[in-house]
């Protein structure tokens, strides 16, 4: 974690954009809101390198040591994110080409090729001229890497960018042979008989192989890795006992095999920080989004992690920048603390007056401190004091959601049998359904030790490798509950079908058979029948009957279940009476199939009992409308986080002290209308 003491509070900060009189005027500012970390220079480098070589730090040096001189430490950025303009000026090769072969410009931020020489020796300068300066500086707690990698430049397919492509293949597949058996060349004779006809998937008449798309992203994503990993060694070994950390995207972004990151981003002297932004016009509520977010950024760092950033209100990169009214700037922060995060910083300290963000909200905005946003600001720093004895507490979770990149991808490609089928939708909707249902859930990759989750669901893993399908096998024939949805099982890791029965992967593991698929036009559902409250426990009357109201949407599929037992079947559609819902039950537990994408409730509904049955407990029965969330040190002593998203006051039947107020509740335990509270549990 960043030195600080307590948890981490504050935001970018970005004096440069202002002039120096201000800068007295934010520290105590600062202080006024109990800020104690701020990220500097994330965008330094045209003023910290002007011109080719000429470092001029004289301005950072007063930044620093004013920022020291308030009490307040820096999480120092390296400012490679966004090469001057005569960087890219005199070093065209290093700007990005798109799959049309159009060279992109500079003139906003990240534009570069991840795959230039030139440019990672320029950061590399950058960042060591840095670290030399500023490693024993005493407001430094972080190294802040570059920014958000991948987030404007995932791909670039110059020539530069071919060529490392082609090594990288090379280092995959040892020779041609291999690389046509994984890509499957025989097909549309595209067969490659020499390593300089490998190219990037570049536009082309029609669809790209889909094993060249697949390493394509993958190549990428190792190659903006192997930048973050320069960068991070060099600061490593200037910078010792200083922790390193870039800032993920866990929520939306879907470019980097953020799995294969975390390995890199944990242990000794490194620190996982994630990005969130809330989508307002978005199917996934509000506080539903930060929980994906959070429980992704929680599972990749291994426990805890730092958000890096956020937004105290609107954003200004949406069509229409949705505000968030009163009291949600202190529910959002603590949702990711609740889930793990050791502070809450945002984008950014004081609001731009000039630039693309200018209408982005800050922590103090345009309209100054007698502003709602500037009170809450200040109510948060004084929450997040009174919580620092939650921290290195671990956030309880007792079932895994599993999140396979590659797989992501694979689904990504073109010629699926529907578009509806999008993969990472679908996993963050099967997560939300689990957090509507109150239970914390953690993100896997397949292939992770799984051991400790009573419940693992496989919402969307159509690409899986055959190490992947022994873990779970033997998850499950170790006693673990799976459930696994549509469409999965079905390629290898190359995006090859498996061979029959489909699905490949899983069909014995299910004990089912998928013979044909039958996807669903837009919009249309399908009716699910089922044993009364078997989908939908609240229409149970002890009858057996249809299942009201329960339906399946995007997919549906000729199954049969020859060793396990239908516990739905489709009552309407193009295969009306085909099982699709389906259980077996192994020597170990049980493995549960869905043939269709259930309607949200139903769906809930069914894991909830699946969860349920597994023996997966939410951390305290709540009201509607209520987020529990529990974290817990190793000694015992537990932290009982509560939001009411909800118009109504209510009350939770849980006792403690609330960190927030100092109140201590026996029991039940009020929560104001869209309040929060952090209740100390156990005893006085
Ligand atoms: C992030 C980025 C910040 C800022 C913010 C605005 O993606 O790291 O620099 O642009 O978005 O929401």
């Amino acid at each position: 974690m960043p030195r600080v003491s307590g948890l981490s509070y504050g935001g970018d900060y970005n004096p440069e954009q202002w002039p120096e009189e201000i800068w007295p005027q934010d520290v105590a500012l600062m202080r006024e809101a109990g800020v104690n970390l701020v990220t500097v220079a994330v965008f330094g480098w045209a003023w910290l390198e002007p011109a080719p070589g000429a470092y001029t730090f004289d301005r950072l040096d007063r930044i620093m040591d004013g920022l020291h001189e308030g009490g307040i430490r820096v999480c120092l950025a390296t400012a490679t994110a966004s090469p001057p303009p005569w960087f890219s000026y005199a070093h065209p090769e290093t700007l990005p080409v798109d799959a049309d072969g159009r060279r992109l410009t500079y003139g906003s931020r990240q534009a570069i090729c991840p795959s230039s020489p030139t440019y990672r020796r320029a950061a590399l300068d950058l960042t060591e001229q840095l670290a030399r300066r500023y490693a024993d500086h005493p407001a430094l707690a972080v190294w802040h890497v570059h920014n958000e990698y991948a987030c404007h430049n995932p791909h670039c397919w110059c020539d530069t960018s071919a060529a490392a492509f082609r090594s990288w293949l090379r280092a995959r597949y040892g020779d041609l042979d291999g690389l046509n058996a994984a890509w499957g060349t025989a097909f549309w004779s595209q067969t490659y008989t020499d390593w300089a006809q490998v190219q990037p998937p570049r536009a082309t008449p029609t669809s790209s192989n889909p094993g060249q798309l697949l390493d394509f992203k993958r190549f990428s994503s190792d190659e903006h890795l192997a930048n973050f990993v320069a960068e991070r060694d060099v600061l490593h070994r200037l910078s010792p006992g200083v922790p390193v950390t870039t800032n993920l995207m866990t929520g939306s972004c879907v470019n980097l095999d953020y799995w294969a990151w975390g390995r890199e981003m944990t242990g000794p002297d490194r620190l996982l920080s994630n990005d969130h932004y809330l989508l307002g016009e978005h199917p996934l509520e509000a506080p539903a989004q930060i929980a994906f977010a959070a429980d992704l950024s929680r599972s990749l760092a291994g426990g805890p992690w730092l958000l890096m950033e956020h937004s105290t209100s609107a954003v200004n990169w949406q069509p229409r920048n949705l505000a968030k009214p009163a009291g949600q700037l202190v529910r959002d922060a603590l949702a990711h603390v609740a889930r793990g995060s050791e502070g809450a910083l945002y984008f950014q300290w004081r609001a731009s007056r000039a630039g693309s963000e200018k209408w982005h909200s800050a922590m103090l905005p345009h309209a100054g401190t007698d502003s709602k946003i500037w009170r809450e600001v200040v109510a948060l720093g004084g929450h997040l004091r009174a919580l620092a004895r939650i921290e290195g507490s671990r956030t309880e979770a007792e079932v895994a959601v599993l999140l396979d990149y590659g797989s992501v991808w694979a689904q990504e490609a073109p010629n699926q049998p529907s578009v509806d089928m999008v993969a990472f939708d679908e996993i963050r909707r099967w997560h939300s359904a689990l957090w509507r249902a109150g239970i914390t859930a953690d993100l896997a990759a397949p292939d992770a030790d799984l051991d400790r989750y009573r419940l693992v669901v496989a919402p969307a893993l159509y690409a899986v490798p055959d190490a992947a399908v022994t873990n779970l096998t033997g998850y499950v024939a170790g006693g673990g509950t799976l459930v696994v949805g549509a469409y999965s099982g079905l390629v290898d890791e190359y995006d090859r079908v498996r061979p029959a029965p489909l699905p490949g992967a899983f069909a014995d593991l299910l004990g089912i058979r998928v013979e044909e698929f039958f996807p669903l036009p837009a919009g249309t559902t399908v009716r699910l029948e089922a044993a009364a409250g078997t989908l939908r426990p609240e229409v149970a009357d002890g009858t057996v009957g249809p299942d009201d109201g329960a339906t399946g949407a995007v997919w549906t599929e000729l199954l049969a279940a020859p060793d396990a037992e239908v516990r739905a079947r489709y009552a309407d559609g193009p295969v009306s009476g085909a099982p699709a819902v389906t259980r077996r039950d192994t020597a170990g537990g049980p493995a549960w199939y869905l043939g269709t994408r259930p309607d949200d409730p139903t769906l809930g509904r069914l894991l909830a009992r699946i969860a349920a049955e597994a023996g997966v407990r939410p951390p305290v029965s709540v009201p509607p409308d209520v987020e529990a969330v529990r974290r817990r040190h190793a000694d015992g002593r537990s932290y009982l986080f509560l939001f009411n998203h909800g118009d109504r006051p209510t009350e939770v039947d849980a006792g403690g002290v609330d960190l927030l107020t100092g109140l201590r509740h026996a029991g039940p335990t009020p929560v104001g209308a869209g309040g929060a509270v952090v209740l100390a549990e156990g005893p006085a």
